[in-house]
């Protein structure tokens, strides 16, 4: 559920009418829902109510400071991937040991300023970066929280571009090798291991995965336990899926995925970390665009946007669906026709959706993407010299513009000439 819907036939954000920002910021935008936001933050704290946990939202997904903020306020930790990430998450009020600090290729930078700053755990994805952080906590004396991040070899049947526990993904280090390197780990002054970590995947719309991974966790951590090693927490990653398609089946709800984390790993009395990002963000924000031009071409009606693949790249990148509607609601029995839906950009890959059914769209409507709040903004770029796409956000009917669009010399001062031109 979120809180986008049609009121008189227009399509709202919480209580504000769509064209009304429109008119505001001009077209396009994206425009978040703070009740979905918090709705979806309360369904995994009430998924996870009376074990030890905390809900680590992935910045990755939406890291815009006011969505960041909206989320802190409730009490969220936050799961960031870079220095950029840790300085927003601090900027928005988390404190440090609410930070799980992610990610494949921390740079000692990285590591240093989340090590000053306070952090509650690093993810270790490999040898060398454990090494680095071992180096890098005793040259300023102190010892780095870790969890090694495990790749336990599951599929998590999602898109190729997003799966990631698979053993010839390149996150992680191989689950059968974890005794071993948590041994190692144990000797170094400058780390203090605290946890486990896993993250299979994203968009899962299967809890069968999630099962597999961690049932191999929970063995891990008896025998790490059994060596002798304090395994008090249990990062169990993000990934749970949302329905893209209001037609398709709908994926499992948090509280099933709660269900199954008490049953697979609830009987460790570990503390549970996990690391939603889509499923908070992804259903609290709509791409808002204005019909350009309507087109029709050689047995094909193309439906042209001011929204282009720089703004929502996901369609372009893994074919992804979003279902896009008018704002204006078409009376009821009003004959739709296939779109082939695109945006300005010069290729063909900027190609929203093809043989969409819609109505009758003139140019200066006003159509919104869906579930467009996680992976859209933070995607996008100026390719083609786009201005960056603005954000908004809605609070019941207070409106505020939380990322404005650049000015054409914002955009043009960033770059320099060298001194021969
Ligand atoms: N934790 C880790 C370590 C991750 O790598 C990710 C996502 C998450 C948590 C959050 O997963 P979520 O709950 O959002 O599924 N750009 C792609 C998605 C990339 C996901 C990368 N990692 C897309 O638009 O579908």
């Amino acid at each position: 559920m979120d809180h986008f819907q049609y009121r008189g036939g227009i399509l709202h954000a919480e209580d504000v009418p769509l064209p009304e920002i429109a008119a505001q910021v001009g077209t396009p935008f994206y425009v978040y829902s703070s009740a979905t936001l918090e709705r979806h933050f309360r369904l995994f704290e009430e998924a996870l109510e009376g074990m030890p946990h905390l809900v680590c939202f992935a910045m990755k997904a939406n890291s815009n400071l006011a969505v960041v903020a909206t989320l802190a306020r409730l009490g969220a930790g936050m799961d960031v991937v870079s220095g950029g990430e840790y300085r927003k998450a601090r900027a928005a009020g988390v404190p440090g040991d609410r930070i799980v600090f992610s990610g494949v290729g921390k740079t000692r930078e990285e590591m240093r300023l989340a090590l000053e700053g306070g952090i509650r755990q690093f993810n270790v994805e490999s040898e060398p970066e454990l090494e680095a952080l071992d180096e890098v906590a005793r040259s300023m004396g102190l010892r780095a929280p870790i969890a090694l991040r495990v790749n336990p070899d599951v599929d998590a049947r999602t898109h190729e571009k997003i799966s990631t526990g698979r053993k010839e993904d390149k996150f992680g280090v191989p689950i059968a090798r974890a005794p071993e390197i948590y041994d190692r780990a144990a000797g170094m002054a400058g780390i203090e291991v605290v946890g486990v970590d896993v993250h299979i995947g994203s968009q899962l719309i299967d809890l069968a995965p999630f099962e597999a991974a961690f049932l191999k966790v929970a063995d891990l951590t008896r025998e790490l336990r059994a060596r002798g090693h304090d395994i008090r927490r249990l990062d169990l990653g993000g990934g749970l899926g949302i329905p893209y398609a209001r037609d398709n089946s709908a994926p499992p709800l948090p509280l099933d995925y709660g269900a199954l984390i008490r049953r697979t790993v609830g009987d460790l009395g570990c503390e549970v970390e996990i690391e939603p990002g889509r499923l908070i963000a992804g259903n609290a924000g709509l791409l808002v665009a204005s019909v350009i031009y309507a087109k029709q071409g050689e047995g094909r009606r193309f439906l042209i946007l001011d929204a282009a693949m720089n703004d929502l790249i996901r369609p372009a990148m893994y074919g992804a669906h979003h279902d896009i509607v008018p704002v204006q609601e078409a009376p009821a029995g009003a004959e739709v026709m296939p779109w082939d839906v695109v945006g300005p950009v010069c290729e063909s890959g900027d190609t929203f959706a093809r043989a969409r059914l819609l109505p009758q769209l003139e140019p200066g409507a006003l159509v919104a993407f869906r579930s467009a709040g996680a992976y859209g903004a933070v995607m996008a770029s100026e390719y083609n010299t786009r201005p960056l796409v603005p954000e908004v956000m809605v609070r019941g009917d207070h409106v505020a513009v939380i990322r404005a669009r650049p000015s054409f010399d914002e955009m043009v001062n960033r770059d320099s000439l060298p001194e021969w031109l």
